[in-house]
């Protein structure tokens, strides 16, 4: 039995957001994993986007959204960690309840609606994180933004993330915040993506550094808006995309008195619908840019299924809250050459 088999009763016990609270909380002060062994050294480097990264699992974002556990997070072996999402304003998010476990099912179900302490705040946070990995930041837009000004805010936290983060993902599949999706349509993506890769040219310039762009998509896409996507992306030289966000079907999950909420569904019912859009991503890009798997991975076996899909880089969230840390090794193990 793993540690986290004795505490997870404890935590389910609670709210899942007060459990999510305190576990963030703990994981702050990153010395409550002292008990935790080291990860093992790099014999599973691998290069993508131009970076290095120790191993191929990393921390899915949304978890530590204003990254006060970064430190904590890191002891926990992740190749990478992604922060975020979020705003270029603070903002509390949709009222609560808005974070539901579906325990039988290893799922979840939220609405947080991109609460987080806002851009500039994370970047006090960073100043003070002596993690030294691969560290990406997710950007969004403020709920009260018109959706015909979501560049705008995209552009925000671009310039105020860039000198920070490793590589930078712009999240436009978030299912709670009103019409984000839409720019997932031809041309508000192809208006979009032209914005940031010019920003991110001019970025690079003044700061003498190239920081990666990341796109990441809903898996509740068609083939035909899969294909426009991946061109989209290929045309304006996009470093990576992540596939996939959480899903609003609710298939698997029918038999949950909680399958009514509204939300993104998150978590082992979610792994066959994001491993098929992988692969069509896959086949669509042609190997041109590298693909990063998200989307109920709940062991070892379905992080290596991502990466026999076609991706290069797995993260997890929803089995973290279901399997605790010992499934980020599994992963790693499962995902080395
Ligand atoms: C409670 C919760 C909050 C999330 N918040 C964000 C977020 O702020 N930004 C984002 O890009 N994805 C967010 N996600 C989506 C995850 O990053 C991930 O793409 C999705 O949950 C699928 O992976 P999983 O099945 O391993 O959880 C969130 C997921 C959950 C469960």
């Amino acid at each position: 039995m793993t540690p986290y088999a004795l505490i997870r009763p404890l935590l389910f016990a609670l709210d899942a957001e007060r459990a999510h609270e305190l576990t963030l909380g703990l994981l702050a002060t990153g010395d409550s994993l002292a008990f935790w062994p080291p990860s093992p050294p790099g014999a599973n480097s691998v290069e993508v986007m131009g970076l290095q990264f120790p191993n191929r699992v990393g921390l899915a974002a949304g978890l530590d959204k204003n990254g006060t556990a970064i430190d904590g997070l890191s002891r926990l072996g992740f190749g990478f960690l992604e922060v975020g999402t979020v705003t270029p304003r603070p903002q509390p998010g949709n009222p609560k309840p808005r974070l539901f476990r579906l325990p039988e099912h290893e799922a979840i179900i939220n609405r947080m609606g991109f609460n987080n302490a806002g851009i500039d705040a994370l970047r006090e946070r960073l100043a003070h994180v002596r993690y030294r990995g691969i560290l990406g930041i997710n950007i969004g837009k403020n709920f009260d933004t018109p959706i015909e000004k979501a560049v705008d805010d995209y552009l925000i936290c671009l310039d105020k993330a860039y000198p920070l983060g490793s590589y930078i993902t712009v999240n436009i599949s978030s299912p709670n915040t009103k019409n984000l999706r839409q720019l997932q349509g031809a041309s508000e993506l192809d208006a979009l993506l032209a914005a940031l890769k010019s920003r991110q040219t001019e970025l690079a310039d003044r700061h003498g550094k190239y920081v990666p762009l990341a796109l990441k998509i809903a898996p509740d896409l068609d083939p035909g808006q899969i294909t426009n996507i991946a061109d989209a992306l290929r045309r304006h030289r996009i470093d990576a995309v992540i596939a996939t966000n959480t899903t609003l079907g609710r298939e698997g999950v029918e038999s949950s008195p909680l399958a009514t909420e509204a939300g993104g569904l998150s978590g082992s019912p979610l792994f066959e619908k994001s491993t098929t859009v992988i692969r069509s991503l896959a086949h669509a890009l042609g190997g041109e840019l590298p693909i990063i798997a998200a989307g109920g991975i709940t062991s070892g076996e379905r992080a290596r299924a991502k990466l026999d899909a076609g991706a290069a880089l797995v993260q997890i969230y929803s089995g973290l809250i279901y399997k605790g840390p010992q499934l980020v090794r599994d992963c790693i193990e499962a995902t080395s050459a």
